[in-house]
């Protein structure tokens, strides 16, 4: 799937990521358990900001979206009615020599990628963990894991129309973890069977249903853009018929350009009232919603933007990830690897750095940071680092993606001011530690 010039940038990526802090290997000291990750100390700051980002901007922002957080376990009934336990799958076939097993659709040819085995005929693989509840390990005490947190939504639709009092159109935002047993994982973070989603249900209308589609369709594109990403590095694509999900009338892919070719980072699905419906019909419970217009109970349509968070940030890394070559103190120039991550997702805001731990410095080094940091007005992570040479720490944040250094040298002691070092352009410019906060802040916003 990855050509060996595409490996190459991934695999930068990947061991940036670990030396960094960004993403290790779960279970790394075991030797590994494949395709589960773990966010680092940089990696967790990244996700949070990426979260606040989509909430703000898909919540926070408009009058017509709430907020939940359902639980990972439900009811088992519910993923019968949603079609889950039925339909959930992909076609898995077998290598009848080496026994590896394949997700057909992921095939370039009929036979094993491997050993060039036959392969067996496809059969349908459901992609739902299944546990036990309790302490008995019965078929009456299964409950799945969920693969979407799309039906929590659905099945809190009354509880929050009653709650809330919103009117149509309206959504229902949730950040919360799935699971599926896919068949093949890999591109690091790309394809995991555990990872993080970022779902709003927004109920319309039905018949406001496609202009409603086209309209988060942009409002998607341009949260990816307005963080950083060039438009001609995004496409939307249609799914052929085949493709759709059990449950979707149209869906449309947010495509990346990746080094290895377009691939998802998200889908934007019609999928009408299909779970309302099903869930009133196996609940007994009638999920519509009583329009005041007509005074009639209407089910519904739903149109649901639904992303992966690792998928989210494997993509920024890889937009952001830049080399260039830049000066060397000793005049001769060396590669420069910075993150050119927009101010908003970059895990560290601002790093305070003195030029050397000199005992008269120190002291100063610390009340800036501290300034800065207790300041409450950046928004984020701020470091300290007094490590090694001045050179090598801009390196270090420039690599990480920390839009702002800001340098105390000898004479800060004298002229009560710092340096800013903007990361893009390797400006440095002398403002009064007074007027530093302002200064980071504004800078900061300014990237917005
Ligand atoms: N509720 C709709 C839904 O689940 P999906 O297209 O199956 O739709 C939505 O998933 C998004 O979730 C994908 O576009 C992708 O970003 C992310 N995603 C899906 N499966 C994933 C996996 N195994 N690992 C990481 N991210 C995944």
């Amino acid at each position: 799937m990855v050509d060996s010039a595409a490996q190459v940038d991934l695999e930068k990526i990947v061991s940036l990521c670990k030396r960094r802090g960004f993403v290790f290997q779960s279970s790394e000291i075991y030797g590994g358990l494949s395709s589960s990750w773990d966010f680092g100390p940089l990696g967790v700051e990244m996700v949070r900001n990426l979260k606040d980002s989509w909430w703000r901007t898909m919540v926070w922002s408009r009058n017509d979206m709430v907020g939940l957080d359902a639980a990972v376990l439900m009811h088992p009934d519910a993923w019968r009615a949603s079609g889950h336990v039925d339909s959930f799958s992909d076609p898995l076939v077998e290598c009848r020599d080496c026994h590896r097993r394949y997700r057909e659709d992921h095939l370039d040819g009929p036979r094993c990628p491997t050993c060039n085995g036959e392969l067996s005929e496809p059969r349908q693989f459901n992609m739902m963990f299944k546990t036990f509840m309790g302490p008995v390990e019965e078929q009456a005490s299964e409950v799945y894991l969920r693969p979407e947190t799309a039906q929590g939504i659905f099945v809190n639709f009354n509880n929050v129309v009653t709650a809330t009092r919103k009117r149509l159109p309206f959504g229902i935002a949730q950040i919360g973890k799935a699971f599926r047993n896919e068949i093949t994982t890999g591109n690091f973070i790309f394809r995991n069977r555990e990872f993080e989603m970022l779902e709003i249900e927004y109920f319309v209308k039905p018949g406001d249903d496609e202009k409603v589609h086209q309209q988060w369709m942009d409002d998607c594109i341009a949260w990816y853009t307005d963080l950083g990403i060039e438009r001609d590095r995004l496409r939307l694509r249609p799914h052929e018929d085949d493709e759709l999900s059990h449950y979707a009338k149209a869906t449309y892919d947010i495509e990346y350009r990746y080094p290895w070719g377009w691939g998802e980072i998200m889908g934007i699905a019609n999928r009408t009232d299909f779970d309302l419906k099903a869930h009133s019909d196996a609940s007994g419970q009638a999920l519509s919603y009583f329009d005041p217009e007509s005074n009639e109970h209407i089910v519904p349509y739903v149109i649901e933007p639904s992303a992966g968070i690792g998928r989210a940030v494997m993509t920024f890394l890889i937009d952001a990830y830049t080399e260039e070559e830049a000066p060397t103190a000793a005049g001769k120039t060396e590669t420069r690897v910075l993150l050119k991550l927009h101010p908003t997702l970059a895990p560290v805001k601002v790093a305070v750095l003195p030029l050397s731990r000199n005992e008269k410095l120190a002291p100063l080094a610390q009340r800036v940071f501290e300034t800065v940091q207790q300041s409450g007005r950046i928004n984020g992570y701020v470091q300290f680092d007094d490590t090694q040479s001045i050179g090598r720490r801009y390196r270090r944040q420039d690599e990480v993606g920390t839009p702002l250094c800001v340098t105390v040298d000898f004479d800060s002691l004298d002229d009560d001011a710092v340096t800013i070092r903007d990361r893009d352009t390797m400006d440095q410019d002398r403002v009064s530690i007074d007027s530093l906060v302002d200064e980071l802040t504004q800078r900061l916003e300014q990237a917005r």
